[in-house]
C-alpha cells in the first residue's frame, strides 16, 4: 500500500490524532484530501466524504484518491460548508481562519449540533472560535498543540451539549485542558500571544488610544506562565 503519512504536516497529524474511530468522516475544505486518505489507511474511519468550495482543490483531491486507490472509500465533490453532512456524523474543518470556520458553523447550526464530534483547527484567532463554541452550547472535549515549521497550532474536538459555558478572555486564549496537563508548548504559545499584545499596546500608545483592557489581559496571561 502506498503510504500517505509522509505527505502530512505535523499540523495535520495533530488533527488526525484527535479523531475518535468512526464509520465515516466528513472533511470540509479538504484541498489535497491527504487527511481522509490517512484516516482510512490508519483504520480510524472506514469511509470519508471530502469536500471543498473550489473546483481546483476537488480536482486535486480526486486525483489523490485515485493515486492512493481510495475510490471505493472516499467521495469527493464541491460543497460549501457543512450543509451536506449527515446527522450524527463526524466532521473535520482544518486549515482555515477562525472567522471562516465560525461562518461555516453559523450557516448550518443544526448540522453542527447534530455531529457526534467536530474537530476544528484554525490558522489564527483561535480565541474567537473557542468563544463561539462556548457561547453556542458546544463543549471542547479535547485539545492539542503542535509546533509546525516554527508556528504553534491549536486544534480541538468539540460536540454540542446545549450548555453555554461561562469563560474569561484568558480561557479563550490558553487552553485549560492543556494547562492542567502542563503541555510543554503552552507557555510558548501564551508568550507569543503576550508579544502580540505588547505590539498592539505600543501601537495604541502611539495613536493615543486607550489600552487598559490590553494591559489587564496581558497581566492575566503573565500569571499563567
Ligand atoms: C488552506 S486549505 C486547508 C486544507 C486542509 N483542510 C488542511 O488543513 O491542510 C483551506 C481549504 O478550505 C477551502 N474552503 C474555504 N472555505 C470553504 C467553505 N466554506 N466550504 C468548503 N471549503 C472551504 C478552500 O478552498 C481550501 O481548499
Amino acid at each position: 500500500m502506498r503510504e500517505v503519512k509522509r505527505l502530512l504536516s505535523n499540523r495535520l497529524l495533530m488533527v488526525a490524532d484527535l479523531a475518535v474511530p468512526c464509520e465515516k468522516v466528513f472533511d470540509i475544505g479538504t484541498d489535497h484530501c491527504y487527511l481522509p486518505i490517512y484516516l482510512i489507511q490508519k483504520g480510524i474511519c472506514k469511509t470519508a466524504v471530502a469536500t471543498d468550495i473550489k473546483e481546483g482543490p476537488v480536482r486535486i483531491a480526486k486525483r489523490n484518491v485515485r493515486l492512493f486507490g481510495m475510490e471505493k472509500h472516499i467521495d469527493v465533490f464541491v460543497a460549501d460548508g457543512i450543509s451536506h453532512v449527515e446527522e450524527g456524523c463526524c466532521v473535520i474543518i482544518a486549515g482555515m481562519g477562525a472567522d471562516v470556520i465560525v461562518d461555516i458553523l453559523k450557516k448550518d447550526m443544526d448540522s453542527a449540533k447534530s455531529c457526534e464530534w467536530l474537530i476544528l483547527q484554525c490558522q489564527s484567532k483561535t480565541e474567537r472560535l473557542r468563544a463561539f463554541l462556548w457561547d453556542n452550547g458546544f463543549a471542547i472535549e479535547e485539545e492539542a498543540l503542535i509546533n509546525d515549521r516554527d508556528k504553534i497550532y491549536n486544534a480541538f474536538r468539540a460536540s454540542y451539549t446545549g450548555i453555554n459555558r461561562p469563560y474569561t478572555e484568558t480561557d479563550t486564549i490558553a487552553s485549560e485542558i492543556l494547562a492542567k496537563r502542563h503541555h510543554p508548548l503552552l507557555p510558548g504559545y501564551v508568550s507569543g500571544y503576550i508579544k502580540k499584545l505588547d505590539d498592539m499596546i505600543a501601537g495604541y500608545r502611539e495613536a493615543g488610544r486607550d489600552f487598559t483592557e490590553e494591559i489587564k489581559l496581558k497581566r492575566a496571561l503573565e500569571e499563567l506562565l
